[in-house]
């Protein structure tokens, strides 16, 4: 597993007998550097990071932000993933492998160093110290160790805990629950829970903010070149990172475009799992992605491509023997911007796609169907419990 993107290099830790990790970070003297910074602070934040959703991505903003308005001028923010193995102990098999769970992390803005190969267990005030991290953070659903400890206890104790609003209506569990409603296989379990997670025009503003403070907001009014992605981008994988990242280096301005619910179903016949405000948030929590046009129109026209000022419209190339009808289609939505010369095909590093998780997902949806009876009421007894926190 490499960090090559971020540039940092990889240490293993042992903690204890029982926590031991890589961590991979910048070189000593500059963790050394800001840990003797009054200004700045290093706070971490763990998940098993499965399916990468909107409330992943808005536990890791949230963080970063309460710390920005406590007054520091630098956040460090340290993101823990479990490993497969982990995770398969404690809830069941994860959907993504280890590798496309740590590409989407790696990826996401907010994110500034990692910890891989984590094992589910308490997230100790040692462990903080091994990291030099002052606090570690979590959304306000308090997770037990199969050891029946709290996993934040310890921390809890120590004065080093940081509890995050958690995001209503959406987590891995509940996109697994989607998913098998989609095959006839839902839980059933009725309850009065939020399904989706909301999308205030403030949480959408944050979303599009850079993630440090100081950056100011890119402009399309000041862009040179602006790169078009229009698409799906349901499930976030892999395979959108990598396009979403090379695409941004074809100009100085990256503008995704994403289709309705209803343009999906009308032209794939089902709709995407997630809604496009969850989409668009999700999106906009890469590191590469400047705005998002929601609702755009199935195929590019003129009139859109002069009202953005767009200069080159960048479309992915699915992994080889893929959805070749897919592709036909793809030729007639992609035409005006054929013939006006300003088509790019970019081919995925990452042999992944919405479609193909999605059949990974039917393949397996018993162990699926297992995982997520206990798991999904469970969340459902937190939601009827749950007090008012506010978000950050
Ligand atoms: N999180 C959140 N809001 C959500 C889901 C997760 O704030 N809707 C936060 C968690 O509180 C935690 C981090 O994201 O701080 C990683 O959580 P993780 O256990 O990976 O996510 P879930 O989606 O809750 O996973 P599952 O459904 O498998 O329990």
């Amino acid at each position: 597993m490499t960090a090559a993107l971020l540039g940092l290099e990889c240490e293993w830790v042992e903690v204890s007998d029982e926590l031991k990790f890589f961590w991979h970070r910048p070189s000593w003297a500059a963790v050394e550097e800001q840990s003797a910074d009054p200004e700045t602070v290093r706070i971490f934040l763990n998940g098993c990071f499965d399916l990468m959703h909107v409330g992943h991505f808005n536990a890791l903003r949230q963080a970063k932000r309460l710390f920005f308005q406590q007054g520091y001028k630098k956040v460090v923010m340290l993101a823990g993933i479990h490993s497969d193995e982990a995770i398969t102990r404690q809830k069941g098999p994860p959907m993504m492998s280890d590798n496309e769970r740590v590409a989407v992390l790696e990826a996401t803005k907010w994110v500034d160093e990692f910890v891989t190969h984590l094992p589910y267990v308490s997230m100790s005030s040692q462990m903080a110290d091994a990291l030099r991290v002052r606090w570690i953070c979590h959304g306000d659903d308090m997770p037990i160790c199969k050891d029946g400890g709290g996993m934040y206890s310890d921390a809890i104790e120590h004065g080093r805990f940081q509890m995050l609003k958690r995001t209503e209506g959406i987590s891995t569990t509940q996109i697994i629950e989607r998913l098998l409603r989609q095959q006839g296989l839902g839980s059933g379990c009725e309850a009065e829970a939020m399904e989706t997670a909301l999308a205030t025009t403030q949480r959408l503003g944050q979303f599009a903010a850079p993630a440090d403070p100081e950056q100011g907001v890119k402009l399309l009014t000041s862009a040179k070149h602006v790169v078009y992605v229009p698409g799906i981008f349901d499930l976030v994988h892999p395979g959108h990172v990598s396009i979403l990242q090379h695409a941004a280096k074809l100009g100085d301005y990256l503008l995704v475009g994403l289709y309705s619910d209803e343009t999906v179903r009308q032209h794939r016949g089902t709709p995407p799992v997630l809604t496009m405000l969850e989409r668009a948030m999700a999106v906009l929590s890469t590191r590469w992605v400047d705005d998002v046009v929601l609702g755009v129109p199935w195929k590019i026209t003129k009139d859109l491509l002069a009202t953005m000022n767009i200069k080159t419209v960048v479309v992915g190339r699915p992994p080889d023997g893929l959805e070749s009808e897919q592709c036909l289609a793809e030729k007639e939505q992609m035409s005006v911007a054929r013939a006006e010369g300003l088509l790019t095909e970019l081919s995925s590093s990452f042999a992944v796609s919405s479609e193909a998780l999605k059949q990974r997902f039917i393949a397996r949806s018993g162990a699926f169907l297992d995982r997520n009876s206990k798991l999904f009421e469970k969340e459902l007894a937190y939601v009827s419990t749950k007090s008012y926190v506010p978000e950050a």
